[in-house]
């Protein structure tokens, strides 16, 4: 079974205090965008690819897709005001043959292919959907609104998830289809109630948000480089 891939990256990335969008953001002289699609383009099989920049950032003969690589045949698309439009918009874009779609975002640019292998494996496998996740360092709480503690769940049964997320196709149209918008695609289907698992994700793949996640995507770069 094929597989498409929604590369999301029509966030304006309001957190980094950059003057682009953040997928156009340089890392190492080229945008986030264009190291997520290097991975991209190496995924075997050829991935059927769907990039969803924001609207009016479409042409990838615009100045700020300099040094982006367009894996073959992908096409551009224009993304929504949340998350879960821009994936909406993307899977809309990608052809009937593809029975299996990654969700990944442009921010996780350094996520090794190794882990898209992973995700795919397990829905080939069988998995509704799969994600790939990490144990978490830190004690979680949950809060109310004047910021009191509500509860701690125990450490060791949560994950921080990572992209790429991986679907059968109906199970995240079906997901899709129920309206309601989340931070990531696996909590829309979990909310159908579709079982997703967690694989093992990488520390590479930590999502750049802030400057200085920028500063230490480049240092990790530069690590891997010497
Ligand atoms: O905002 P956040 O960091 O959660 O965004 C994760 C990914 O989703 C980013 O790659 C961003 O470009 C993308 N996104 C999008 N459309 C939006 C919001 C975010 O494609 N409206």
């Amino acid at each position: 079974s094929s597989v498409g891939v929604v590369v999301v990256a029509a966030g304006s990335g309001s957190r980094l205090g950059a003057d682009v969008p953040k997928a156009f953001v340089h890392l190492a002289g080229r945008p986030l965008l264009a190291h997520a699609l290097d991975t991209v383009a190496r995924m075997p099989g050829r991935a059927e690819v769907v990039v969803v920049a924001p609207a009016g950032l479409t042409d990838p003969g615009g100045p700020l897709w300099s040094g982006v690589v367009l894996p073959a045949g992908a096409v551009v698309v224009p993304g929504g005001a949340e998350r879960t439009d821009s994936v909406a918009a993307g899977m809309a874009a990608l052809g009937q043959g593809c029975e299996i779609v990654l969700v990944h975002d442009a921010a996780r640019c350094l996520m090794p292919l190794a882990v898209f292998s992973r995700v795919v494996e397990a829905v080939r496998a069988g998995a509704a959907g799969a994600v790939p996740g990490l144990p978490v360092v830190d004690t979680v709480k949950t809060v109310d609104a004047d910021g009191v503690i509500t509860g701690t769940p125990e450490r060791s049964t949560l994950r921080a998830v990572q992209t790429p997320q991986g679907f059968r196709r109906e199970v995240l149209e079906r997901a899709h289809a129920s309206g309601l918008q989340a931070t990531d695609d696996a909590a829309l289907v979990e909310l159908c109630g579709d079982d997703v698992v967690v694989v093992e994700g990488d520390p590479l793949g930590t999502k750049v948000t802030t400057a200085d996640d920028l500063e230490r995507a480049q240092w990790l770069l530069d690590r891997a480089a010497t």
